[in-house]
């Protein structure tokens, strides 16, 4: 089956008759009446759409995440001003129900939704790495970064959550931390080594947390149990025989309390302080900006993933 229709195409009434990738599918229920709640994706980008009848209650049960599905209905915008496909078609829940769209070979480039330059990124993170000037953390840090960094999304919807969103919001937290220090007087007594390898390692546990299924990545149960940071912790230790106690001390920290005044331990080290200040930006930053793209301008509108109102300037 041919894809004909694109995300980016969808507006408010636009009559939708495509195929897309489901990223996530929930049963949710307004006012007593149970609907199946899915998050479409496309190389063009991502959309949630709300599919009512019968038996919607079943689809979310038995859709495979990760795969192309058809979906036939209409665009419409929520009263904060949300775009969504909505559907009470009976044949798209026939089509639901009925299991995935099977592509052509090379058809699967259509649904990889990622703004990320993946090559691009990968080779400007190596080379800040292969800028430690300690040998040791240097090769540690290298033996940590294995192709799961470079494919996998760094949050289901918060920020960077697309395929290599974890490499491109990682390389952004050390560029920020590196240019901070310069900016900053007298900062010369921070260990700029430390603050590269924190950066880089701060969410590594991300690679555990989503496993790819079909042509995307989904959350697993280490995401959901067990969560990043524990599992970044754990991941070193697989290394830490390359560098020494107190250099492994100092990045157990570094992970441990990169989510700042917010996390179980705040942090204690100036490097610390600035990675998690990096990475706040980045993260804050990315979510105001994909959320401003889709706030139509002069508007005032509640961001999906930063979760605050924000209005996009005329
Ligand atoms: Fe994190
Ligand atoms: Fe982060």
């Amino acid at each position: 089956m041919e894809k004909t229709q694109f995300i980016e195409n969808i507006a408010e009434s636009t009559i939708v008759d495509s195929i897309f990738l489901v990223k996530r599918a929930d049963l949710r229920s307004k006012h007593g009446e149970q609907f199946a709640h899915l998050t479409l994706a496309d190389k063009t980008g991502l959309i949630e759409a709300k599919i009512y009848g019968g038996n919607a209650a079943e689809a979310p049960r038995v859709i495979k995440i990760g795969r192309v599905y058809k979906i036939i209905g209409r665009g419409k915008a929520n009263q904060n001003g949300e775009l969504y496909i909505s559907s009470d078609s009976p044949e798209t829940l026939k089509e639901l129900l009925a299991g995935p769209v099977v592509l052509s070979p090379g058809q699967e480039n259509d649904f990889v939704y990622t703004p990320a330059e993946l090559g691009k990124n990968a080779a400007e993170i190596q080379k800040i790495v292969s800028s430690i000037k300690n040998t040791d953390l240097k090769i540690f840090v290298a033996c940590c970064l294995d192709t799961r960094f470079y494919e996998c999304p760094a949050a289901i919807r918060r920020h960077h959550e697309y395929t290599g969103g974890l490499c491109e919001h990682t390389l952004e937290t050390v560029k920020i931390a590196l240019s901070l220090m310069e900016n900053v007087a007298r900062t010369n007594g921070i260990n700029r080594d430390m603050v590269i390898a924190g950066s880089v390692l701060h969410d590594i546990g991300k690679i555990f947390c989503f496993d790819k299924e079909g042509y995307g990545f989904t959350p697993n149960d280490t995401y959901n149990l067990i969560e990043h940071i524990t599992m970044g912790i754990m991941y070193i230790d697989e290394y830490k025989s390359l560098i020494s106690e107190d250099q492994l001390l100092q990045l157990r920290h570094i992970i441990q309390s990169h989510h700042g005044s917010y996390g179980d331990v705040i942090p204690l080290t100036a490097e610390a302080w600035l990675v998690h200040e990096a990475d706040s930006g980045s993260s804050l930053l990315r979510s105001i900006v994909d959320d401003l793209a889709e706030t139509p301008r002069g508007q005032k509108k509640k961001g999906l993933r930063s979760e605050k109102f924000l209005w996009h300037a005329v």
